[in-house]
């Protein structure tokens, strides 16, 4: 059949992304145990927690912890779902909570209670037609071996992973297809407990203990997808990097260079899960820093053999890199890092600067690198709405918004990028990973409760769902 270059794919999927941690709540049901994002407060201590500098393993008295109910998505999540057919979703985008499936991590068999939770969730998205995109792990390590095994920076997390990982493989291949290892991979670096239930102490060198946990989940994920190409033959298995171009403030050299370091700095991880091996300009930054990675015998063999199916990423926005100490006075918000004021482009309520452009630029830069399909897997603007006397909810920024980085997505197709899927961001408003409040939203669908947790949980559409339902409707043809 004859391929229309200037349009969608026929077979592309359109959908919405969740995450367990963000969404399910019931954090201590269905024999679940504690992950770290349980540990996550809201306000002014969350991201001390996230980057692992207050050592906490159990709640405290004082703190309130949206993830513990979250949006209750974990007893609502048929009635979610049918909502999310309703707006003719081709795929949903979740992630299994490790410690529903293994609670303190290191058991040997799986709770079977875990498993029927997410066997009866996959099977009404099915029943809907609706395809579900896995995160195997999304910000949400078991406590239980944080505590006996210290985090990612342990060499045996790579084990309690993979048990995981078969567990979950074996009891849905007949349901999942397309997988992914770790959430926003990258993160590491910047949230280390978040991202890897890592700690740190006063005085250690914490940059060689993020890369060697980051080496542990780069031969997990390595493993992970030879597993599942082994126990579900034709499945799909990805990465995923918190994308978004650096550009050059300027066109000097120093930053020039400085961008293409800082875009480096991210794309080393999927150079290792798509090329499968650590690149010379990752060899070079750690030899600089005095950083020794500890490799097992066969871990340059594991990399090498078993790369991934497919890229998936997050964008949000470009990001600006300077050498001027001026210019880096002028600092603003993004997906977790700050980063230079790009003066080109508008910013969100939070800071998070506006680029759809970007986008095309992001998808074209990772097609040319690796030539694997791509799927983005998150993008969308967080934003206060506002409900009318009507009760309606009139959120015209956030279609601006999709629309836009929709059309980015339809130009980089034209340029030739082969892209299978889009997934925004918090399809129905869920918990923000990096503040804790709930009025950071990001869904077609609200959710009445506020950053305290006061609220009914009711759901009601907002005008961008019935916008998204003619897009998925017309295959990104009315926009
Ligand atoms: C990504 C994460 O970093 O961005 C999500 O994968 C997160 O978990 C999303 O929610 C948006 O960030 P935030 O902080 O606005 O929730």
């Amino acid at each position: 059949m004859k391929k229309e270059f200037d349009k969608f794919p026929k077979n592309f999927l359109w959908g919405g992304a969740l995450a367990a941690n963000q969404c399910e709540g019931g954090y201590k049901e269905g024999g679940k145990g504690l992950t770290t994002v349980d540990l996550c407060p809201a306000g002014v201590n969350r991201r001390k927690v996230m980057e692992g500098k207050i050592d906490v393993l159990k709640p405290l008295e004082d703190e309130y912890y949206p993830s513990h109910e979250a949006i209750d998505f974990y007893h609502r999540y048929k009635e979610d779902i049918a909502l999310f057919a309703e707006m003719g979703f081709k795929c949903l985008r979740v992630s299994i909570a490790w410690s529903r499936i293994f609670p303190n991590g290191d058991e040997e068999t799986p709770n079977e209670e875990g498993l029927k939770f997410y066997d009866s969730m996959f099977d009404e998205m099915i029943k809907h037609g609706i395809e579900p995109i896995v995160t195997i792990c999304h910000f949400d390590t078991p406590i239980g071996i944080i505590e006996k095994f210290g985090g990612w920076k342990n060499r045996k997390f790579i084990d309690f992973y993979l048990n995981y990982c078969k567990a979950i493989f074996t009891r849905y291949k007949n349901k999942v297809k397309y997988w992914m290892t770790f959430n926003e991979i990258n993160m590491i670096l910047h949230l280390p407990f978040m991202g890897a239930g890592v700690r740190f102490e006063d005085g250690e060198n914490e940059l060689q203990i993020k890369y060697q946990s980051a080496h542990h989940e780069l031969i997990a994920s390595a493993l992970a997808t030879k597993l599942a190409h082994e126990i579900i033959p034709g499945s799909m298995i990805g990465c995923m990097l918190a994308a978004g171009e650096f550009y050059p403030y300027s066109c000097n050299p120093e930053d020039v260079i400085l961008a293409k370091e800082k875009d480096r700095e991210n794309l080393f991880f999927i150079d290792v899960q798509s090329r499968g091996e650590y690149p010379g300009y990752a060899k070079r930054f750690l030899r600089e820093n005095g950083i020794e990675i500890v490799f097992g015998e066969d871990d340059e063999e594991i990399l090498k053999n078993n790369t991934v199916d497919f890229i998936g990423f997050s964008y949000y926005s470009s990001r600006c890199a300077s050498s001027d100490p001026e210019i880096l006075k002028g600092q603003t918000a993004g997906n977790v890092f700050k980063t230079v004021r790009n003066p080109n482009l508008k910013v969100s309520e939070w800071g998070w600067q506006i680029d759809p452009l970007g986008l095309r630029i992001t998808c074209n830069s990772l097609y040319d690198r690796y030539q694997k399909p791509l799927f983005i897997v998150e993008n969308g603007l967080g934003a206060n709405d506002i409900i009318e006397a009507d009760g309606s909810i009139n959120d015209d920024y956030r279609i601006e918004y999709l629309r836009e980085h929709i059309k980015a997505m339809k130009e980089a197709i034209i340029d030739g990028v082969d892209l299978i899927g889009y997934t925004p961001w918090g399809c129905i408003d869920i918990v923000s990973a990096s503040t804790g409040e709930m009025k950071k939203r990001y869904g077609f669908i609200y959710v009445d409760k506020d950053n305290e947790g006061n609220g009914t949980l009711e759901r009601r559409k907002k005008k961008s769902f019935y916008w998204y339902k003619e897009v998925i409707n017309s295959n990104g043809e009315n926009l």
